[in-house]
């Protein structure tokens, strides 16, 4: 009995400890937890989501669908289940964060000025691109045959390629940060990689979308004058 208790004894020992000053880079991130796996799965689920989704309406226009035939609500419907999933997604990743261990080196003053630097930056860039895109350029219009009139290149669109997805990624290792959890960069870490994926995936698609409306603007311009 006491070998079966001492070999399940890792698994558990309870809540993490608050803090924890180990040098040893493999007690950093507690694995055991739950929460942790449900984060990753989160992580990973937000960007498979949205793309099944928009990929679906532009080919047989599912969303407009469920919408009555009207892509707009169809748009705003998707808009308002992307961002509740990231509201829930952030909400998850905090919630890991908790049972993880603090590394005492992530906590300095210096630690928590860089990690609000972060944050606010992060938050700045993926306000500010929201309100230069809109609601149906950020949340996938172009899916829906909501096309922009021509490419966004203001701020934050001049520092950043896409400020939204680095934006999100800086906040993420701003939270990281300010509570001084390894499992927090671990997670920024899946969070770039997932958006880098994401963005290799959506840019040639959402490129064609734009591409093709300029071949049948020079199209109808050719019947006009022809
Ligand atoms: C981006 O545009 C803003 C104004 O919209 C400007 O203040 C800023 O200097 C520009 N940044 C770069 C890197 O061009």
């Amino acid at each position: 009995m006491d070998i079966v208790k001492e070999k399940l004894w890792p698994s558990t020992a309870g809540p993490a400890p608050l803090s924890y000053s180990s040098t040893t880079p493999s007690d950093w991130v507690d694995f055991s937890q739950q929460s942790l796996i449900i984060a990753i799965a989160s992580i990973l689920f937000n960007p498979v989501f949205w793309n099944i989704a928009a990929r679906s309406e532009y080919h047989s226009k599912t969303i407009t669908k469920l919408a009555f035939g009207n892509p707009y609500h169809g748009c705003y419907l998707l808009a308002i289940t992307i961002f509740s999933l990231g509201i829930f997604r952030d909400a998850l990743y905090e919630r890991a964060l908790q049972d993880q261990p603090t590394l005492d080196i992530l906590t300095t003053p210096l630690a928590k000025l860089a990690a609000a630097t972060l944050f606010a930056t992060g938050n700045i860039l993926v306000i500010t691109s929201m309100w230069a895109l809109g609601l149906t350029g950020t949340y996938l219009g172009d899916y829906f045959g909501i096309l922009m009139d021509h490419k966004v290149e203001s701020f934050p669109f001049n520092v950043t390629s896409a400020p939204m997805y680095y934006g999100s990624t800086m906040s993420f290792l701003g939270t990281a940060i300010w509570f001084g959890k390894p499992a927090g960069l671990l997670l920024t870490v899946e969070v770039l990689v997932v958006y880098i994926a994401a963005l290799r995936f959506e840019d040639p698609f959402t490129s064609e979308i734009y591409a093709k409306r300029e071949r049948q603007r020079a199209m109808d311009a050719i019947k006009k004058t022809g």
